[in-house]
């Protein structure tokens, strides 16, 4: 089938709320074109945490669709982005995902910019030549508490309401005292919104995730949002809890459903995503209190879903790369002072994420191979256990 701006809204206008959505939205190569155009180049994306650009020349590459972006610590200190396509003739300028400088530098004809993205050295261009005219395109940026967001847009929408929102909750993480302990690139094939869609939902999760059952509730309140927005005495009695000790926790969704916020519980006696439910790491990142607060979850869609736990932080950015193939990088975040082998053993902090991402990619997988086949129809989600992943479904339409 092929799939035109109105046909998508013919498809969109006959979408049955509380059904997977037909097939033309997880495989058609326009409906992918019109989601980067109209969601990935228009609304603010997660990009990576501040931390990982350590010091003034630290770098970060990200591609965005058909777009090539640098991110990088100025020397000022700041963190800045730009398009990475050189003014001379476009070449890309740095090729790595990520790297340290002390100018950029284009790989061509060696025009050299400084961190904050000035033109400072062409060669030859002539008397009449104005570098001031051909600095690096620049990017909207914003640093949320310690965590990178850019927007490709030369109208980016509001970004300052979220970030108000957000703001105190992340506040008692620290993560500008964060190092990135590990980062874990992987690729699903299958359409982002698969991706979305299993993450939004914990229906699946006894049967496929035995390492983060562990720890991870399988209340379905936890991962959904309750239908008339409330939450239960259950999860209120452990909001307060929170709140009591300076923590906040309490559920908010957007209003127009683009994010969440909620400090949610883990497994009783559980206090991180570990084998045994104890801390990953002994010196913690952040001030959390109560020791079993549990799990800040907060996604930001399209692009970053979070747990923010007592003694350490994940970040996860979805990334789309092509109809059927989406990129999710896993960011383990750790006291900067935290030392390896001392504070904390690697592979007891990432197992279980490892694990469940592995798990994961197989399931979105599995889905999107099933979708592909001309008898696929949509079908009804779970009001229990799938409120989220409608919620999601409903913001994308
Ligand atoms: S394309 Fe970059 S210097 Fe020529
Ligand atoms: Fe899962």
């Amino acid at each position: 089938m092929t799939v035109n701006p109105t046909s998508i809204h013919q498809l969109l206008a006959r979408r049955a709320s509380g059904f997977s959505l037909e097939q033309p939205f997880y495989v058609s190569p326009e409906i992918y074109a019109l989601d980067l155009e109209h969601i990935f180049y228009r609304e603010w994306l997660y990009a990576v945490p501040a931390c990982q650009l350590a010091r003034s020349g630290s770098y970060v590459t990200l591609r965005v669709g058909a777009y090539e972006v640098i991110i990088v610590r100025s020397r000022d200190g700041e963190v800045r982005a730009f398009h990475n396509s050189c003014r001379h003739r476009g070449s890309l300028i740095c090729k790595a995902r990520q790297g340290q400088v002390a100018k950029l530098v284009c790989p061509y004809h060696q025009w050299t910019y400084e961190l904050d993205g000035k033109l400072i050295w062409a060669n030859d261009m002539g008397p009449d030549f104005d570098a001031s005219k051909y600095g690096l395109k620049p990017v909207n940026l914003r640093n949320l508490d310690g965590l990178i967001y850019i927007c490709l847009s030369d109208t980016p929408p509001d970004f300052q309401t979220f970030a108000q929102l957000a703001r105190p909750y992340l506040e008692v993480h620290d993560l500008k005292d964060a190092k990135v302990a590990f980062t874990s690139t992987i690729i699903e094939k299958g359409n982002w919104k698969l991706v979305w869609e299993n993450n939004r939902e914990c229906y699946h999760c006894s049967s496929n995730h035995p390492a983060l059952c562990r720890s991870f509730p399988l209340d379905p309140e936890v991962a959904g949002v309750q239908a008339d927005g409330g939450v239960s005495k259950k999860l209120q009695v452990h909001f307060d809890r929170c709140e009591a000790a300076g923590t906040p926790a309490q559920f908010v969704l957007a209003g127009d459903g683009q994010y969440r916020l909620a400090r949610m519980p883990l497994q009783e006696k559980a206090l991180s995503y570990t084998m045994d439910g104890k801390a990953a790491v002994s010196r913690h990142l952040g001030r959390v209190a109560p020791p079993d607060a549990g799990t800040l979850l907060m996604f930001h869609y399209p692009s970053t879903w979070n747990h923010f736990l007592p003694d350490h932080s994940l970040t996860f950015r979805v990334m789309p790369i092509s109809p059927t193939e989406t990129e999710v990088t896993t960011t383990w975040l750790v006291h900067k002072d935290a030392v390896e082998g001392v504070d904390y053993d690697l592979k007891r902090l990432t197992e279980v994420w490892i694990a469940t991402n592995d798990e994961d990619r197989e399931i979105v997988e599995t889905n999107q191979q099933g979708i592909l086949s001309p008898a696929y129809v949509p079908g009804p989600y779970s009001p229990a256990q799938e409120s989220g992943v409608m919620q999601f479904a409903d913001w994308y339409a």
